[in-house]
């Protein structure tokens, strides 16, 4: 079974066989029913997060001087930190995207999508890069107060590190990654130590030290964007290919609950990791101390005994939103609400401006496929004409 390429056959066959399941090449244990998931979320005493953000594929000695090099490190801080000095360091973030914040950029989101779609033409276009690749980075950076930001820089740097710490890089790729992360990093770094006033999420670090601010905006500027750009593709590709359903989206609340159905079937973030802390039984197997976990949330999410015909795209699901992709407990997803948020106004402002796109091939589209993150790499469409364009020019 390849881990990194993981479909819903294989998710099927996992939940129905083996629900624990120890992978032999990666010694990880692999847990996919919906029950066990929640449960293990739910238990932080006994499952520790803190190899949640470890490397899946070993970086080895001269590879990690490049980083070294750079002071990269990843204290405890957020969805790696199992320990009291969490509760501080969220609440610090979770300033900064309060639900009224959040609700506050949805005129500034659909700006930034009608900006975009203004600049979508036929016969093909391709929304990934067109409208998903960097609105979200601009949002993040908006709302989080931070200025002055290189947006296809920090996009750069942000895809290097997903591949580098959830790929499966060899040595020469993982020399090339390791280049651009190490850069992110001195980057935070010396904008951290720049930084006055606490209206920016870099001021309102500057009673923590530096190396866990660094390694705690390294994860929040990353998982608060790449994960989103995904969201965004996936919901598009998913709308596109279910029936009828983008000529419905001006139903009122459709266009959210679809949102939710995919999060739900097709969540970007596929999996997340746990650490046993003490001997534990799941689902009748046992699994000794220390057994790192990998909690199938897209798995979870496709449970029949949780979700009915878990395959369909069903926006009238009445549980839709009992979904583990944002995780629970503890932990839960700071940026839930913005991605949602996100993901409703981008695919209203689509579909106001391009009533009749359609795919431009039935084909499945190429995938990113990393151990915890999935989603589609192009949305390639034939955008129609957009909305208010007269049937007839009149001369
Ligand atoms: C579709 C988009 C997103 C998905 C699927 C997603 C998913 C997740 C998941 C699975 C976790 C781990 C939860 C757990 O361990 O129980 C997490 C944690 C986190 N996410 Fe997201 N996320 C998304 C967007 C965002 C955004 C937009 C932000 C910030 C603006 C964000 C910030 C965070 C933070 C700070 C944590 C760590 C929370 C903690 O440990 O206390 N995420 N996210």
């Amino acid at each position: 079974m390849d881990l990194f390429q993981l479909g819903s056959e294989d998710l099927r066959s996992l939940r129905a066989n083996a629900p624990v399941h120890r992978d032999e090449t990666t010694g990880l244990w692999l847990v996919s029913r919906y029950d066990d998931v929640r449960a293990v979320l739910a238990d932080p005493r006994r499952f520790h997060p803190d190899n949640a953000l470890t490397a899946v594929t070993a970086i080895p000695r001269p590879v990690l001087r490049v980083l070294a090099r750079a002071g990269f490190s990843l204290p405890p801080t957020l969805a790696n930190n199992g320990t009291d000095t969490h509760t501080d360091l969220r609440r610090l973030v979770a300033r900064f995207l309060t639900p009224a914040r959040v609700e506050a950029m949805r005129p500034r989101i659909a700006e930034l999508a009608r900006e975009r779609l203004a600049r979508v033409a036929g016969p093909v276009a391709d929304l990934h890069p067109a409208l998903a690749r960097d609105l979200p980075a601009i949002v993040l950076m908006e709302v989080m107060g931070i200025e002055r930001v290189d947006i296809p820089l920090l996009k750069a740097w942000s895809t290097a590190s997903l591949e580098l710490f959830w790929g499966n890089p060899a040595l020469e790729r993982q020399y090339e990654l390791a280049a651009p992360t190490a850069e992110f990093h001195r980057w935070l770094t010396s904008r951290l130590r720049a930084a006055r006033g606490d209206d920016d999420l870099f001021g309102a670090l500057r009673d923590v030290p530096v190396r866990e601010a660094a390694g705690l905006c390294y994860f929040l500027l990353i998982a608060g964007q790449e994960t989103t750009t995904q969201l965004l593709s996936a919901v598009l590709d998913a709308v596109l290919r279910q029936g009828d359903l983008w000529s419905r989206l001006d139903e009122p609340g459709l266009a959210g609950r679809v949102v939710e159905e995919v999060l739900r079937r097709d969540p970007p973030v596929t999996t997340w990791r746990r650490i046993a802390a003490e001997p534990v039984t799941i689902a009748g197997v046992a699994v000794p101390a220390g057994a790192h976990l990998l909690l199938m949330l897209a798995g979870s999410g496709s449970d029949p005994a949780v979700f009915a015909e878990p395959e369909r795209l069903c926006p009238v699901r009445p549980n839709a939103r009992k979904h583990l992709a944002f995780g629970f407990g503890r932990h839960f997803c700071l940026g839930a609400g913005l991605a949602r948020l996100e993901a409703e106004v981008v695919l209203r402002e689509a579909f106001a401006r391009f009533p009749n796109l359609r795919l431009a091939s039935a084909q499945p589209p190429p995938m990113l496929g990393l151990l915890s993150f999935r989603a589609p790499l192009s949305v390639l469409v034939d955008p129609g004409e957009p909305a208010g364009t007269p049937a007839v020019q009149l001369v």
